[in-house]
């Protein structure tokens, strides 16, 4: 027999709603407001100490005893489980690769692996709420966060982004969807307004976010810091209330960005329902003046009821009050390495390889690596997301007005190729001296550059080259060994004008915790590679759409900071919907690498391609079949295209990924693969209609290994017009 619970909404038989409602109405007015605004829970000079039975991280929002409700802890992110400055000592954690290698794995299944990861670390650590999902649109090459985003299609981003979530919240934790939205560049993000037209945003990022949340149901969204169209993502009615609750449903709630509520009642109405952080703002717009405006009348009580309802309800739904997560729990973080090494030998893009010189076989007399920390660990990207495992070697930035440390994961490169080369001698160079390196590099049989370029949340990078002489280095260097390979750790494409001079290179983003030895695999062939860039890397800055970059030192990039300048606009009506790869196809510019690109040890073929189409759903059947000597993962793409190359008809569009798909083969073996391609990616938003839009006529189906890919099958179809709704 059960015993009756204490509390009606106890009973877990009951509609999560209607476990909501009923707290709401057992609440009293204190109860509730406590959980509207909250402190980042990390000890922060000139600030009160962090709230008790807080554990210490992003966000804590108090039990209520009395009614049987948790304390709810908030942790970032969408690398692992955060523990900023150490603030829970001797804590340790898995980091997983940045998300743009995800992105570059083109695998749903590999997002679901390290989502549950994150979740279930989450939950170990006492987390109920991970602030996770960065489903932006990597729109700005040079943009500081993109590591924390997957990638510049919105159909790669949704489903990835997606995956991870529901994986994360499958664990009961409630994650999140961010930075709601275009939220592209860290250079002034507190201050700038991206500007765009309504069907370009529907067709871009929003079409990310939709995806993703269809795909992940996450309990919260966080809107950005940045204003879309003249008002802050946070008191963005239509972005808020019109689109995501309204029109999509949502029924999670919409906390603010950390320090990012700029007003009581226009938030409110707006459809933010918490804000977090609030410290860093000038004012407790959520407290106390919240309280004044619904006496006044201008906010209604009905909302506040639905700021919590929305909180508990998400909660009930995900067991997180009847089961809370409670700190100390037993995570295996060998198994979780595990996961997070084959994430990222799964994403790792072999960009080029001239002659084969990869995969370098065993046995050979002298290998030297070089790179500032390749006998340390792997590069992280900067910011709220670091993760970091004991171990991390952590050295401060030094960068005016930016709060982001260096962290070294604790997987050194040279390390990993020590125990995988079975080389006779390994010999490490820094590379700080530029002449000493090259000479070291003369006669060995295989040189590795570990080359860095670290990016952080508030900080872009300037310009697209690799920092700190490391471009002279690696031309150096290939001059005086022509038997170079290139590993490049970077937060973002890069420019690549050096590549010419050297035989191959490795795009690893920031490959995480296990990084070393992922990169370790690739070089000596344990790993096959089969990542395929999630961004265009660009030939050189004047092809991006906004080549000039603001100066960061005229603007502000974190909240809680003196504003200096003005709001400023950002225009992304530049480039519209044809983000990235999209972009460069229009405007007709050669990337050094496209979108989709990467290399394997072996060779695909794609062919007997069928289209079948019925109304709106367009499905492709494929055969891929591994032609190479090894095993390996290919990833076909389905890109489509309406109208010839003039696009003269408004309905016409260049080709955008509408499905796509990795499979494993051994060699010789073939397999017949079944895409759907997402009809929301054949059609245009029309305003009037209010709605996706399929034109009537013909349209160009292309499979490739990547977006310029000409030599796959292709297909042209007639589609019959169609609303989607
Ligand atoms: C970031 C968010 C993060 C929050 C809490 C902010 O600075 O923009 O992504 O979740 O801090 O740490």
């Amino acid at each position: 027999m059960h015993d009756e619970p204490a509390h009606p909404w106890q009973n877990e038989r009951l509609d999560p709603h209607e476990r909501a409602r009923l707290v709401v109405e057992a609440m009293t007015e204190d109860e509730k407001f406590s959980w509207l605004a909250a402190p980042i829970a990390l000890p922060i000079p000139g600030f009160p100490p962090i709230p008790d039975g807080a554990l210490g991280s992003a966000a804590y929002y108090p039990a209520i005893p009395r009614l049987g409700i948790p304390g709810i802890q908030q942790s970032d992110a969408s690398l692992g489980v955060t523990n900023p400055g150490g603030v829970r000592p001797g804590e340790d954690a898995t980091a997983l690769p940045s998300s743009l290698l995800l992105g570059a794995t083109f695998d749903v299944e590999t997002a679901r692996e390290t989502g549950a990861l994150v979740g279930r670390q989450a939950r170990a650590k006492g987390f109920a709420v991970q602030l996770a999902g960065g489903a932006n649109l990597v729109r700005e090459a040079t943009g500081g966060r993109n590591f924390e985003y997957i990638s510049e299609d919105p159909l790669l981003t949704g489903r990835l982004a997606g995956a991870s979530v529901a994986a994360i919240q499958d664990q009961g934790v409630v994650s999140t969807v961010k930075h709601f939205t275009l939220n592209g560049q860290e250079t002034g993000r507190v201050m700038a307004d991206s500007r765009i037209e309504e069907a370009a945003h529907r067709e871009s990022d929003l079409l990310a976010f939709q995806i993703a949340i269809e795909d992940g149901s996450p309990g919260a969204v966080m809107p950005g810091y940045n204003l879309v169209n003249g008002h802050y993502a946070s008191e963005n009615a239509h972005l808020i209330t019109g689109i995501l609750k309204g029109e999509w449903g949502f029924d999670g709630w919409v906390m603010a960005d950390w320090g990012a509520t700029h007003s009581t009642g226009k938030a409110a109405l707006a459809g933010t329902d918490v804000q977090s952080g609030a410290n860093f703002d000038p004012e407790p717009y959520f407290g106390a003046p919240l309280r004044e405006a619904v006496r006044e009348g201008r906010v209604p009580q009905a909302r506040i009821d639905d700021m919590v309802h929305r909180q508990l309800r998400t909660l009930f739904d995900l067991g997180v009050i009847d089961h809370p997560p409670v700190p100390g729990g037993t995570v295996d973080y060998s198994a979780d390495d595990r996961i997070a090494q084959r994430a990222a030998e799964r994403g790792l893009v072999l960009l080029k390889n001239t002659g084969d010189l990869l995969p370098a076989p065993q046995g050979l007399e002298r290998i030297l690596v070089i790179g500032r920390h390749a006998d340390v660990g792997v590069l992280s990207g900067g910011g709220s997301s670091t993760v970091t495992p004991l171990g991390s070697v952590v050295e401060e930035s030094g960068i005016d007005r930016v709060w982001a440390d260096r962290v070294f994961h604790p997987s050194s490169p040279l390390h990993a190729i020590r125990s995988e080369a079975g080389a006779a001698r390994i010999d490490f160079h820094d590379g700080l001296d530029i002449q000493a390196a090259a000479a070291a590099a003369q006669g060995a049989d295989l040189v590795v550059i570990l080359a860095e370029e670290w990016r952080a949340e508030g900080l872009d990078a300037q310009g697209l080259g690799l920092p700190d002489g490391q471009e002279a280095l690696i031309e150096a260097v290939a001059e005086a060994n022509p038997r170079t390979v290139v590993v490049i750790q970077s937060g973002g494409a890069v420019g690549t004008a050096w590549a010419a001079k050297v035989p191959a290179v490795i795009a690893a983003f920031y490959p995480g915790g296990r990084g070393g030895e992922a990169i370790a695999g690739v070089l000596f062939g344990r790993v096959n590679p089969s990542g395929h860039l999630p961004v265009t890397f660009p030939e050189s800055i004047e092809q991006l759409p906004r080549p000039q970059q603001q100066d960061p030192a005229t603007t502000t990039s974190n909240p809680n900071m003196e504003r200096l300048g003005e709001i400023f606009e950002v225009a992304y009506d530049i480039e519209g919907s044809d983000v990235g790869y999209r972009w460069f196809d229009r405007e007709h510019h050669s990337p050094a690498f496209p979108f989709g690109w990467g290399l394997s040890y072996t060779t695909f073929a794609f062919s007997g391609l069928t289209v079948t189409t019925q109304g709106s759903e367009v499905g492709v059947d494929l055969t891929v079949i591994n032609t190479g000597p090894r095993a390996g993962a290919a990833v076909p793409q389905v890109y489509v295209s309406r109208g010839t190359c003039d696009r003269s008809d408004p309905a016409d569009f260049a080709p955008r990924l509408a499905a796509f798909e990795r499979v494993h083969l051994e060699p010789g073996e073939r397999c017949s693969i079944r895409m759907r391609l997402e009809p929301r990616l054949l059609a245009r938003w029309d305003e009037a209609a209010g709605a996706f839009n399929i034109a009537g006529g013909e349209y160009q189906v292309r499979i490739g290994g990547h977006s310029r890919d000409q030599d796959g099958p292709t297909e042209t179809i007639r589609l019959e017009p169609a609303l989607l709704r």
